[in-house]
């Protein structure tokens, strides 16, 4: 079987992970910060020790500021929804995925207005003039994607931050497809509020998200309850991490992450992107000579992430997709990819396209293979 889905998840996990994770279940599993037993406190301490691995990862000022979610879509729901009011303006980018797309969609309807930039149909990256220009008095948030997960453009992000802090905008980032691939570092990037989900790049399990909240923005909580601390008031607590997390935290999976970044950082986080680049580069080599595949990707290599998109003439992406699971035992995604703005943008809108994204597990073999196979799925046609 070879794994080429890694922008939907990473698989496999390092073994460090699993093993963590099975001995977190076995040895710590208490409800951590509801109750003081050994156990309890054992898994608080898992808690605050994947949080500080997190703070130093993306160099947080503040270890508090780092608040543990369900997955990116939910750190994503609670910045946009947390900050933005009727009559307020927001700037993004047509590249979003519809983690931020529908979000938006809702928050339009009740009154926030929502300027959506297009990236250059050259190079695919959203430019920080039209950012600059876009911005209004009533500009209230800038949010942006790092990483396309459709054609692997990393967008500069430290760029659109320096112009957000210019004009005193908070700055949101979506780092789903970037965060445990590329440094992010907050401060240096302006960054107010990053968001990611654990089980892509810092391969921790699904079910943990993260959301950083910098010193300059105080987001509304969506969600109100239980923390474990100050049990003596009915109102939710103003200090952070607690007046974002109630309720019994997936301490198991934040385990998971806290192992997954350990991963990175004792492999090295240059090493692993160097090898993810590797194999993409020579994807894309093997693929771009075919007859009858088109690539989509960034037309500058230093823009490129480890995710491409591909179609072949004469097949539905899904088509494609299903062939290469039944036939070749590949898995790839096919489709739009929870991001269909992006594909108007490239032209591949409603089809979509078929997404190859290797990992650090993938190997030389396994790609000369996948070009193998979708060389004679193109034969076949053209
Ligand atoms: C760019 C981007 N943003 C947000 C998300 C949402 O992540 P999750 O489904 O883990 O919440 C994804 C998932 O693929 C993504 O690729």
């Amino acid at each position: 079987m070879i794994y080429l889905d890694n922008a939907a998840t990473s698989w496999p996990r390092p073994e460090n992970v699993y093993q963590a994770m099975d001995r977190f279940l076995r040895e710590k599993g208490g409800n951590p910060g509801h109750g003081s037993h050994s156990l309890a406190a054992a898994a608080k301490e898992t808690i605050d020790d994947t949080r500080m691995r997190v703070a130093r990862f993306i160099n947080a000022p503040e270890v508090e500021r780092v608040v543990f979610t369900m997955n990116c879509t939910h750190s994503l729901n609670m910045g946009l929804k947390g900050l933005l009011r009727p009559g307020d303006h927001l700037i993004t980018s047509r590249l979003e995925h519809n983690a931020v797309v529908r979000p938006l969609r809702k928050l339009e309807t009740q009154g926030v207005a929502i300027t959506r930039l297009a990236p250059s149909p050259e190079t695919g990256v959203v430019s920080v003039a039209d950012l600059e220009q876009a911005i209004t008095p009533q500009t209230r948030l800038i949010t942006m994607i790092h990483v396309s997960n459709v054609n692997g453009v990393i967008q500069p992000i430290e760029e659109y931050g320096a112009i957000a802090r210019k004009h005193n905008v908070p700055f949101m980032v979506d780092a789903a497809q970037s965060a445990g691939h590329y440094p992010i570092d907050v401060q240096a990037g302006n960054i107010d509020l990053l968001a990611f989900s654990a089980h892509k790049g810092t391969y921790g399990p699904p079910g943990v998200g993260v959301l950083y909240i910098g010193e300059k923005v105080n987001p509304e909580t969506m969600c109100e309850g239980g923390t474990g601390v100050f049990s003596e008031s009915d109102e939710q607590p103003e200090a952070l991490p607690y007046r974002y997390e109630s309720g019994t935290q997936n301490a198991v999976g934040i385990c998971g992450l806290g192992a997954g970044i350990e991963f990175i950082l004792t492999t090295g986080r240059e090493n692993i992107a160097s090898h993810e680049h590797a194999l993409l580069n020579r994807m894309i080599e093997g693929l771009s000579h075919l007859r009858g595949v088109v690539l989509y990707r960034a037309v500058d290599t230093d823009r490129q992430a480890a995710v491409i998109s591909c179609n072949i003439n004469g097949y539905e992406p899904g088509e494609v997709g299903v062939i290469l699971d039944q036939a070749f035992d590949i898995k790839v995604r096919a489709g739009l990819h929870c991001t269909p703005e992006a594909h108007r943008c490239i032209g591949t809108f409603p089809k979509g396209t078929v997404r190859l994204s290797p990992g650090y597990f993938n190997t030389e073999e396994e790609i000369d293979l996948t070009i193998k196979a979708i060389s004679s799925i193109a034969k076949s046609k053209n």
